[in-house]
């Protein structure tokens, strides 16, 4: 791996081999998206807690400060939408622009299985080339089709193929028997929150998910669509880097919550997890 490629990614996946993304690209393809109708105010307090923010190239451009030191994994395919057949996506960022904004990675949906199955690997194919020739790892994505079965068989089949093609990391959805995807998958695979999970469940899949050998999450609405999202990041944080139960998880996201709320009223000081708290859960 060239030094360049190898810096950046190390921005992303941290010093412990794990990751905590927080993906709010879901306006590609669903427009406004519920927690993300105004995306910088969302994203502005859960940055510090964030390895890694995924967006478009719009929303790093209108609502993203340029002064975050947070690396950025640019969501660069697209030209679909939630009324179309959402296999047929082209890239949609040029590698050169993607540079211009200073992004860590790029990342882009794979579909395989699908009509359009072929067009989304040779998208992969050709971004990895770009990637090396400009020093900027790739996300492949395993984007899941309305019929496809969300089982470990599948899963694997599409992340070893992304692999295969040069993905320098992967993303996919948590299944029954997500070591074996782990365990064949020659990249970094993080795991993708999907929809909205009552809290106790989203922090047990995530706990689940690192214990069977992911480097981290890249989750969205789990933490976006929270009751308190602050809180929320640095629960899953706690698992992914802390190395938390899911119960120590849910403690601390109640007590963050709960200080939160104290927050709120005026004259009150910020709310951050601090070593010591995590060790008291
Ligand atoms: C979907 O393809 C997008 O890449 C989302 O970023 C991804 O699904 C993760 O978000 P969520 O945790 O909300 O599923």
């Amino acid at each position: 791996m060239d030094w360049g490629l190898k810096n950046r990614l190390s921005r992303i996946i941290r010093p412990d081999g794990k990751t905590v993304m927080l993906a709010v690209d879901h306006g590609y393809f669903l427009g406004p998206t519920s927690g993300l109708e105004d995306v910088g105010r969302t994203v502005k307090p859960l940055l510090p807690y964030a390895d890694a923010l995924m967006p478009t190239r719009g929303i790093v451009r209108t609502s993203i400060d340029a002064g975050t030191a947070t690396p950025i994994v640019l969501r660069v395919s697209g030209g679909n939408s939630i009324l179309s057949e959402l296999s047929n996506e082209g890239i949609t960022v040029a590698m050169e622009d993607a540079v211009r904004m200073n992004v860590s990675a790029v990342a882009l949906s794979i579909y395989v299985g699908s009509p359009n199955e072929k067009q989304t690997l040779l998208n992969l194919a050709k971004l990895v080339d770009e990637g090396h020739r400009y020093g900027i790892p790739v996300l492949a994505v395993t984007a899941v089709g309305k019929d496809m079965a969300r089982d470990a068989r599948y899963l694997a089949l599409c992340c070893r193929i992304a692999a295969e093609i040069g993905a320098h990391f992967v993303k996919t959805y948590y299944c029954e028997g997500f070591e074996r995807i782990v365990r064949t998958c020659p990249v970094p695979v993080v795991m993708a929150g999907g929809k909205k999970l009552p809290e106790p469940e989203a922090l047990e899949l995530t706990y689940n998910a690192i214990k069977r050998g992911a480097s981290g999450v890249d989750m969205g609405r789990n933490i976006f669509q929270s009751d308190d999202p602050v809180a929320m990041i640095q629960a899953v944080r706690a698992v992914v880097h802390e190395k938390a139960t899911p119960t120590q998880a849910l403690d601390l996201y109640r007590s963050l919550k709960r200080k939160g709320k104290a927050r709120k009223k005026p004259g009150a000081k910020g709310v951050t997890a601090s070593r010591e708290e995590l060790s008291r859960h």
